[in-house]
């Protein structure tokens, strides 16, 4: 891998471990890594450090950590392929993002619309962290000189801000950082709320019926499908009219690989009666094989533990390299 004409482009993407992940956390992002997983050097990442911008309960964060971990690899995440680490486990995420923080401008962070937001969320404790997260998220991806990270649409304007610092320092330097892009993939399923689909599907919805949990048992989750919204009328059509029906739609068609089309000739003539009960079949069927592997894992988190404990290894490296050449640039002496 020194070769550099083998070097394959670098991908850099993470997921904070602030609830149990959900399908749409499967079908949006991590079904999509599994596939970069050959084409690229993927680095893998559970933000724990993201996480405390928000009050966590110690056991609660500890146990979604490695929750979160375990479900990337029942998904099929290859800890022989890909890096998996947990962001604290590398203590340059946070020694850099010192560094970038005396690189951007208050005014930047004040207009990232995730913390306006969620400064009203969490009125109780607008904390610095919080106001800083953009900046940890640049460190988590420049560290790696990551060409391209996978990320959702609310966080492009976090890997704008990113970019900007990614510049500014080379400008006032000289080049240091990779300047990332983001990655959307071309067929990112959007998951959304089976209580209100107009909302994406969320881990922490407060109506739970809203969400199918990659943990759920075939039972709930066969019960929150045919617990859905659906739409006026009784037609299987995908339309933007019938949210609801054309998210069951889009959940049978990643279940089942069944084109759009085809399941609306499926079900012509049968109503939502029929559709429904199909779709909860499918969806825990889809769903079976992870949770069953992700329980296993759980159930040895010595060995889970240590699998994290190589992937932070083996990403340290990497970063050590970036965040040497960082200091030397800026003038720390070299130790
Ligand atoms: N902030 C991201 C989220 O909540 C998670 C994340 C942390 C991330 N660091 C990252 C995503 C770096 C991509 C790249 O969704």
């Amino acid at each position: 891998m020194e070769n550099s004409e083998q070097k394959k482009p670098i991908i850099l993407s993470g997921i904070t471990p602030s609830g149990m992940l959900t399908l749409g956390h499967l079908c949006g992002a991590i079904s999509n890594w599994v596939k970069l997983q050959n084409s690229y050097d993927c680095y893998f990442m559970i933000a724990d450090m993201h996480a405390i911008t928000v009050r966590q309960q110690p056991a609660e964060l500890r146990k979604r950590t490695l929750e979160t971990a375990a479900i990337y690899i029942a998904s099929g995440i290859d800890i022989n392929m890909s890096k998996l680490f947990i962001q604290s486990h590398v203590p340059e995420h946070a020694q850099l993002t010192w560094v970038l923080n005396t690189y951007t401008g208050f005014g930047e962070c004040s207009r990232m619309t995730q913390f306006k937001d969620k400064s009203q969320v969490h009125a109780e404790n607008i904390n610095v962290g919080l106001f800083d997260y953009p900046v940890l998220m640049a460190a988590d991806i420049l560290l790696y000189q990551a060409d391209l990270v996978p990320v959702g649409e609310d966080q492009k304007q976090h890997l704008e801000l990113t970019r900007n610092l990614a510049q500014r320092f080379n400008h006032l330097y000289s080049d240091t950082f990779k300047v990332p892009e983001p990655y959307i993939a071309k067929v990112g399923a959007r998951v959304m709320s089976l209580q209100e689909p107009t909302k994406k599907m969320s881990k922490s919805d407060a109506n739970q019926n809203s969400t199918i949990f990659l943990s759920d048992s075939d039972d709930v989750i066969k019960n929150k499908i045919k617990r859905a919204v659906t739409d006026s009328g009784s037609e299987v059509k995908f339309s933007d009219d019938k949210p609801g029906v054309s998210n069951l739609m889009e959940l049978y068609h990643i279940a089942t690989n069944k084109s759009i089309s085809d399941i609306e000739l499926e079900f012509e003539g049968k109503g939502y009666a029929e559709f429904k009960p199909a779709v909860a079949d499918a969806v825990a069927e889809y769903v079976k094989p992870i949770r069953t592997e992700f329980e296993k894992l759980m159930k040895d988190k010595e060995h889970l533990t240590k699998i994290l404990q190589q992937g932070a290894d083996s990403a340290r490296g990497a970063a050590f390299k970036t965040l040497r050449k960082v200091y030397k640039k800026i003038g720390f002496v070299q130790f």
